[in-house]
């Protein structure tokens, strides 16, 4: 079976009745997504709160009771995929553009399940690019700024025009190939004018679910018992 589809079912199993979920974006969890929504049909209560328009759309689509973050003081559980995962549970995230969302959604979770293919494990996070997104207001020097800071910034393009998230706002897709502080480079992005957010989760994964060729593991961060 494919490796993104054992890791996205498997974190189903952790989902318990009247929980109250966060829902991530990707092809991975596209598969949690699908599997919910089998077992919502045999009876399971949950409610969600997307991170995305994008699975916004899938979970109304297959009947999964959806609620705004506004409502919510606390999730109970989030499952959502990443781009790059390391030795310390450190995360690269926002390939899809929503970041954003998904770090406001992990936040405010009780548990965070990662869900990867094995190809996603790297020692040191920066093989791929770092998403970051940015106000459209003054983006080019926001991108001088963050280009300071030993990386390339490029603005994220669909077709000819500038890729707009959910929020409104631009992504910078930025070449550090090799990021050895992860929590430095998280404080030094935010504290830039301009920047929203960007796509390292530093010490947020409490679970990695990790799907290879025909089998699945599921690593625990112990540093976050
Ligand atoms: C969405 O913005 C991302 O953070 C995704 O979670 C991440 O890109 C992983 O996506 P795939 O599961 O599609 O590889």
């Amino acid at each position: 079976m494919d490796a993104k589809r054992l890791a996205g079912e498997k974190a189903v199993e952790y989902v318990e009745d009247g929980m109250i979920l966060g829902l991530g974006t990707g092809s991975t969890v596209y598969w949690s997504i699908l599997k919910l929504a089998e077992f919502v049909q045999r009876g399971l209560t949950v409610s969600c709160v997307a991170t995305s328009k994008k699975t916004e759309v899938l979970a109304t689509e297959l009947g999964i009771q959806l609620r705004d973050i506004f409502e919510c003081r606390g999730l109970d559980l989030t499952i959502d995929g990443a781009d790059e995962i390391d030795e310390n549970f450190n995360l690269i995230k926002g390939g899809g553009g929503a970041l954003f969302r998904e770090k406001m959604v992990a936040s405010i979770s009780r548990r965070f399940i990662v869900v990867v293919d094995d190809s996603k494990c790297v020692s040191t996070l920066g093989r791929f690019v770092l998403p970051v997104e940015i106000v459209q207001f003054g983006w080019n020097i926001t991108s001088n700024r963050v280009a300071e800071l030993d990386c390339v910034p490029k603005l994220r393009m669909e077709k000819d025009v500038p890729f707009v998230t959910d929020n409104g706002n631009y992504i910078l897709d930025c070449t550090f190939n090799t990021i050895n502080d992860p929590q430095g480079l998280d404080r030094k992005l935010n504290a830039i004018t301009g920047v929203v957010d960007n796509g390292l989760f530093v010490g947020m994964a409490d679970t990695a679910i990790v799907g290879g060729q025909d089998s699945v593991i599921a690593k625990v961060n112990n540093t976050r018992l």
